[in-house]
């Protein structure tokens, strides 16, 4: 087989908008960039709107609205509003914290779709530690609640890691309880802060083996009540995911302070330059930025990708990890089994996952490491 040249630019399925990186939580396994964005940095409201519609024109169906903390922006009502005229399907993803009954009924009748929440922990104890937040707990019910009595489809996401593990069936039980309609169990994808504090967030092989089980019976259990979708630590796959979709394919992410990218994390790979929404329409970027051409197709592929029967399944995974983890973003992700380094990243998981290691470093723009 020979290997193709980048497809001609589709239209992207979807926009996710990091609004903000303020947040009030702290959780140690963000997928923000360790260095956060500054508030006074951030695209003001006319600009963002403007790239809603043109992700609209551009064949865009939806728009997550995240962060950070997507509610700690003012004119979230506003921006949500002008989202779903735009004609976006819209879902907000947040940590429910300060969005009360009114604040979530305004965002419903500006449009919102569809509601988005995470949970830390299936307790109290385990959610406020690891949100790093006190009473968050109690929010994030109360919010819980404010989104099903709104009419709004609610999902629950949980992250998944070694201090939480045991959760897995508590935090099904949970959905069910709060009215979720789906349940989202993501086992931790070491990028920005979770990558920083790995040794600590690793699970043992054979408990995430056991959570994958439980998934399973529990989908079983609860056909036509809740949906589980669950993402598996890739270290301990055999293949690794089609991270973003394959870069630059179908999704774009843009950065509170408007820089457009193909996944989240890559600003970490150097010598791209990525296009800001300020500057460029987000057509002009989608089809002719060089950093969303660099890894799209096939094209830029090394061995074992460039002759392999799944490359056009998993794009080659992720080329962030490949930077991290194997030292050149054009390499296959070690999380795959035909990676020359897939060994060496297998072993390290295993003895991280043992290592006893418990210091977290919080979320935060100060640096602190806290135990
Ligand atoms: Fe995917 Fe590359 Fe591994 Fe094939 S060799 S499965 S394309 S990462
Ligand atoms: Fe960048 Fe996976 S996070 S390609």
């Amino acid at each position: 087989m020979t290997a193709h040249e980048p497809l001609p630019p589709m239209a992207p399925i979807g926009l996710l908008v990091e609004l903000t990186h303020r947040c009030p939580l702290g959780c140690p396994y963000c997928s923000n960039p360790l260095a956060l964005e500054r508030p006074a940095a951030e695209l003001d409201g006319e600009t963002w709107k403007r790239v809603f519609s043109e992700a609209a024109a551009l064949g865009a169906l939806h728009v997550h609205l995240s962060g950070g903390e997507p509610t700690a922006r003012r004119d979230i009502v506003e921006l949500t509003g002008a989202a779903s005229r735009s004609g976006l399907y819209t879902n907000l993803i947040t940590s429910g914290i300060g969005v009360g009954e009114k604040l979530t009924n305004e965002l419903a009748d500006a449009g919102l779709d569809h509601a988005q929440l995470s949970f830390q922990g299936a307790d109290k104890v385990t959610n406020d530690r690891l949100g790093h937040y006190p009473g968050s707990w109690e929010k994030k019910r109360a919010f819980a609640a404010h989104v099903v009595k709104a009419g709004l489809p609610l999902t629950i996401n949980a992250v998944i890691h070694r201090a939480n593990l045991d959760q897995v069936g508590a935090f099904i039980e949970l959905a069910v309880e709060l009215g979720a309609r789906r349940l989202e169990v993501a086992h931790t994808q070491y990028y920005g802060w979770a990558l920083a504090n790995r040794a600590a967030l690793m699970p043992p092989r054979k408990q995430v083996e056991e959570s994958i089980a439980l998934v399973e019976a529990a989908r079983a259990r609860l056909k036509g009540e809740l949906v589980i979708d669950m993402v598996i630590p890739d270290y301990y796959a055999r293949y690794p995911k089609p991270c973003a979709g394959g870069w630059g394919r179908i999704a774009i992410n843009v950065s509170p302070a408007g820089k457009a990218l193909p996944c989240h994390a890559a600003e970490t790979i150097p010598g791209l330059e990525f296009w800001n929404v300020r500057d460029h329409s987000l057509a002009d970027i989608w089809r002719s930025n060089p950093a969303f051409r660099a890894f799209r197709g096939t094209g830029w592929m090394r061995e074992p990708c460039r002759s392999c029967d799944r490359r056009e399944i998993d794009w080659g995974g992720c080329r962030c990890q490949a930077l991290a983890l194997a030292g050149d973003a054009r390499n296959a992700d070690p999380a795959c089994m035909k990676s020359a380094d897939h060994a060496r990243i297998v072993a390290t998981a295993m003895a991280e996952s043992e290592s006893g290691e418990e210091a977290l470093r919080w979320r935060s723009y100060k640096q602190k490491v806290e135990a």
